[in-house]
């Protein structure tokens, strides 16, 4: 039995064909994972799915019926619910609060809130989820976020599941986390449809996978045939990757710091969330920073951009500016309702107005030059794909020439063709002589692109590999090394 059947599911924006006579069905009580390059139409898809919006043509069948969606809440009447992207929490609103909101608060009755307090913390318990309801949405995590947006579907008792790209904001030990969460969900018997970039996920997962490319099904596979070099072959086609170029090796006395913190500790709350710091970054060098999301990397990047002065220790830096790729694009990136013209030129100093020409001719030469893609620079940025949104804010800070530079997580939920461009424009910079710092909760990156790497656990740096340790040496080793240090084990 199908929980969804897609038929000839056609979506266009205007002049673009983003689904194209989609046809796949999806087994009942399975993981089906939904495969895909940026802009490949996946979200789109699910949102046709989730009735947020309309396709042009086709029908979609759940549970062997006929549906006519007219909104999500159509969806959530027949049970399905969407993880988006992107969350929808209020800040400062507390994780109740939050669930409750759009569920019983709309309906204008009175609530039994003991009840609801009560159904909520039942839920956390069964799923695993180790929140504390009465926190407010400003004061958790974003992986806390995700599970508040789980617990609203569960409070829901959705059982058509629809979670798009949930792994790409996780660390790896949270990534295990969620993964238990779906096998759970899967034994209780409900069908997840699971977005992702990380192949390996797939093949621990899927009990069917389907690939779209440029709108359309490409490929597909059940899970006893999924080969994951396959897989990325049909994700992007016919296509070279771009691949990095190779890093050259500076002159002893070019290898000068830009950035040296000696003996930094922070304290927040009473918490030591810097411990006693001591690191630099310097020239034709990429420092690497891993560890579990919340062990300080964040903190460590805002006394560089000096939003942190309430440090003892020591800070010396050859620029005051510094340019910064963030984590979270869409708190700190960029201005999702602005154009990509008016985004590109967000930071640039000026004096006064900028015409509407000089944006225009400036983005114009940066989109190219960045294969930043979008109808036009007059796009709200908000609705290009994520690997394009990323390139628009990586091709800004570059742009601005600065001698440092932090790549804060710069490949997050964008896809292999971006990646590697990414990549490949990081290599670059360190050749050029950038001192460049790349806090990432993905090994295989931070093992690709890494000269020195450091560990942070807990606000401390609990060790640096050279040069030497990490090219010598057995990969494998060197990754359960990372991995038990990223958890305080060493
Ligand atoms: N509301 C919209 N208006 C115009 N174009 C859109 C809109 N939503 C998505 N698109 C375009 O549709 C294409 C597919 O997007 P999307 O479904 O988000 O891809 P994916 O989730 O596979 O990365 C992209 O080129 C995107 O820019
Ligand atoms: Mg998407």
């Amino acid at each position: 039995m199908y929980a969804v059947e897609f038929e000839n599911i056609t979506k266009s924006f205007g002049l673009l064909t983003v689904n194209d006579k989609v046809t796949f069905g999806v087994k009942e009580n399975s993981v089906h994972c939904l495969l895909g390059e940026n802009g490949a139409g996946k979200s789109t898809l699910m949102k046709i799915l989730f009735g947020s919006y309309k396709q042009d043509s086709g029908t979609i069948k759940i549970r062997g019926k006929e549906v006519k969606f007219k909104s999500p809440l159509d969806a959530i009447d027949e049970k399905i619910g969407m993880l988006y992207q992107h969350f929808m929490l209020i800040d400062e609103f507390t994780i109740w609060e939050n669930v409750v909101l759009g569920n019983e608060m709309n309906a204008g009755m009175k609530l039994d809130y003991k009840k609801i307090k009560y159904r909520l913390n039942e839920i956390i318990e069964i799923y695993n989820l180790g929140l504390d309801i009465n926190k407010k949405i400003c004061d958790i995590s974003i992986s806390q976020e995700q599970k508040v947006e789980l617990l609203k579907l569960l409070y829901r008792n959705s059982d058509i599941l629809i979670f798009d790209e949930p792994t790409a904001v996780l660390s790896p030990v949270e990534v295990n986390e969620f993964f238990k969460i779906i096998e759970k969900f899967k034994a209780d018997g409900k069908t997840i449809i699971f977005i992702t970039h990380k192949l390996n996920e797939v093949k621990e997962l899927a009990d069917r996978v389907s690939i779209l490319r440029k709108g359309q099904l490409v490929y597909e596979t059940d899970k006893a045939d999924i080969d994951v070099q396959k897989l990325g072959k049909e994700i992007i086609g016919n296509v070279e990757v771009a691949e990095s170029p190779a890093k050259i090796s500076p002159n002893e006395e070019n290898k000068k710091s830009f950035i040296e913190l000696k003996d930094v500790t922070l304290i927040k709350d009473k918490v030591k969330v810097l411990d006693d710091i001591t690191i630099d970054i310097r020239r034709y060098e990429i420092h690497g920073i891993c560890g579990v999301e919340g062990n300080g990397q964040q903190e460590l990047v805002d006394v560089i951009l000096q939003f942190e002065k309430n440090i003892s220790g020591t800070v010396m830096m050859k620029d005051e500016r510094v340019s910064i790729v963030p984590d979270d694009r869409y708190k700190r990136g960029m201005i999702k309702e602005f154009t990509v013209g008016e985004n590109l030129i967000l930071k640039k100093p000026s004096e006064g107005l900028i015409s509407k020409r000089t944006v225009d001719t400036a983005s114009q030469y940066i989109m190219k030059k960045y294969d930043v893609r979008a109808p036009s620079a007059e796009t709200p940025i908000g609705s290009l794909s994520g690997g394009n949104q990323q390139k628009a804010i990586i091709a800004r800070e570059i742009e601005m020439q600065q001698n440092t530079m932090i790549f804060y997580h710069p490949t997050r939920g964008v896809d292999i063709n971006a990646t590697a461009f990414i990549h490949s424009e990081i290599v670059s910079l360190r050749n050029a002589g950038k001192a460049i710092l790349l806090v990432s909760s993905d090994l295989d990156e931070l093992l690709k692109l890494s000269d020195r790497l450091s560990v942070m656990h807990k606000g401390r740096l609990i060790k640096t590999f050279d040069e030497t340790e990490l090219s010598s040496g057995n990969r494998n080793n060197l990754l359960e090394q990372i991995g038990k240090l990223m958890i305080g084990i060493h």
